[in-house]
């Protein structure tokens, strides 16, 4: 079937577009001289989050210099804890720093009497955008997961083995699973709130779904994000949802039966037959560019992109990397990537 609109709706309806709509995890960020000197002016990374107009500008960027068919609402999975209260900075090199929340009475004191007031810089943001963008591009909204937020809610910052996190999570799993449902409600409510300002489509981030075990990620990724979509179909049911379980292995198996999203990310380590004959069938895929073939550029590129768009390209599919992109990419391959894409016929 053949309809008007966005090809990333379309795709993600589970249409057969004449070929995939591409857009890039980090499209803006520190590999472009046009953010660096923004986010320069800006002061800091989470000035620059909640300066809409700022905001608004390093979203364009990447629409502008390389036409992706979506943008992606500039700002962090970390501003939900810190709108629901917990201390957050971010340091040069060292990447997000917060105040640990070490147990219940930690978690006592989030709250979420500030929340939609202290986000509201952001949904300022996505109404610009939107006002901005070229009719054919879509906006994408989006959150941190449970399980990933609630790792560094946990640990204060990135991490190694997640050791607190998990010993939370094994050792006392009724309250753990409070903190999750804390984070599904303001989350759900945080998205809602975002398609109301004008986004299109959703990507939930489960970046370090990968760290579980196959029951706790049944548990504390797969359940998190259906009950989150679950609350936003109710509202919004038209609106696409985009889950990216990240590096969850065999487990993208229980994502795709669940089927309760729209659009399931693969990271870089899926086998690309193993997706067509068992996951496409389900659902529409998203992924999966090595992030590290696109700073080699050249021959390996455009190899590996041809073998991802050969295999997957024939059902609905959307190009994008398999994470997000490393500020050592040179711009000129992200160009060169993008003309790929755009040109290839199914
Ligand atoms: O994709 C986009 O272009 C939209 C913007 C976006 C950012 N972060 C901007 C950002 C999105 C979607 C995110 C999501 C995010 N943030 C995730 C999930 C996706 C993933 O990468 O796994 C996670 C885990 C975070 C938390 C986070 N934010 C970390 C660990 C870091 C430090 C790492 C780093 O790259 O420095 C950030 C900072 C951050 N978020 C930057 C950007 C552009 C770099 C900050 C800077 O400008 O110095």
């Amino acid at each position: 079937m053949q309809t008007a609109g966005k090809l990333l709706v379309r795709a993600l309806k589970g249409e057969t577009v004449a070929r995939p709509p591409v857009w890039l995890m980090r499209q803006a960020g520190r590999y472009l001289p046009e953010y660096r000197a923004t986010r320069m002016k800006a002061g800091s990374f989470l000035d620059l989050c909640y300066n809409p107009d700022l905001a608004v500008e390093v979203t364009l960027q990447p629409i502008r210099r390389f036409g992706f068919d979506a943008a992606i609402l500039f700002s962090d999975i970390l501003v939900v804890p810190h709108a629901l209260g917990q201390g957050l900075r971010f340091e040069e090199g060292r990447g997000p720093l917060l105040d640990a929340i070490a147990d219940d009475e930690g978690m006592a004191r989030l709250a979420m009497d500030q929340f939609h007031a202290r986000l509201k810089p952001v949904y300022t943001a996505v109404s610009g955008i939107k006002a901005a963008l070229p009719a054919e591009t879509a906006l994408i909204g989006f959150a941190g997961a449970p399980w990933t937020v609630a790792s560094y809610m946990i640990e204060g910052g990135s991490s190694r083995d997640y050791a607190r996190t998990k010993a939370w999570a094994y050792q006392r799993p009724e309250s753990f699973q409070r903190l999750t449902n804390l984070l599904v409600d303001a989350t759900a409510s945080y998205l809602i709130a975002q398609i109301e300002a004008g986004a299109e489509v959703l990507q939930i981030f489960d970046s370090w779904a990968g760290a579980l075990d196959h029951a706790g990620l049944l548990r504390w990724s797969l359940a998190p994000m259906k009950a989150i979509v679950d609350r936003v179909r109710m509202s919004h049911p038209e609106v696409p949802v985009i889950v990216f379980p990240r590096g969850c292995g065999a487990g993208y198996l229980d994502f795709a039966r669940a089927s309760f999203m729209h659009g399931l990310g693969i990271d870089s380590g899926v086998p690309l037959d193993w997706a067509f004959t068992q996951l496409q069938g389900r659902i529409a895929l998203q992924g999966n560019l090595d992030p590290q073939l696109l700073v080699a550029g050249g021959v390996a590129m455009r190899d590996a992109t041809a073998k991802i768009l050969d295999t997957l390209g024939q059902g609905p599919f959307i190009f994008n990397l398999g994470h997000g992109i490393v500020p050592e990419t040179p711009p000129q391959h992200v160009e060169d990537l993008v003309k790929q894409v755009q040109a290839w016929r199914r």
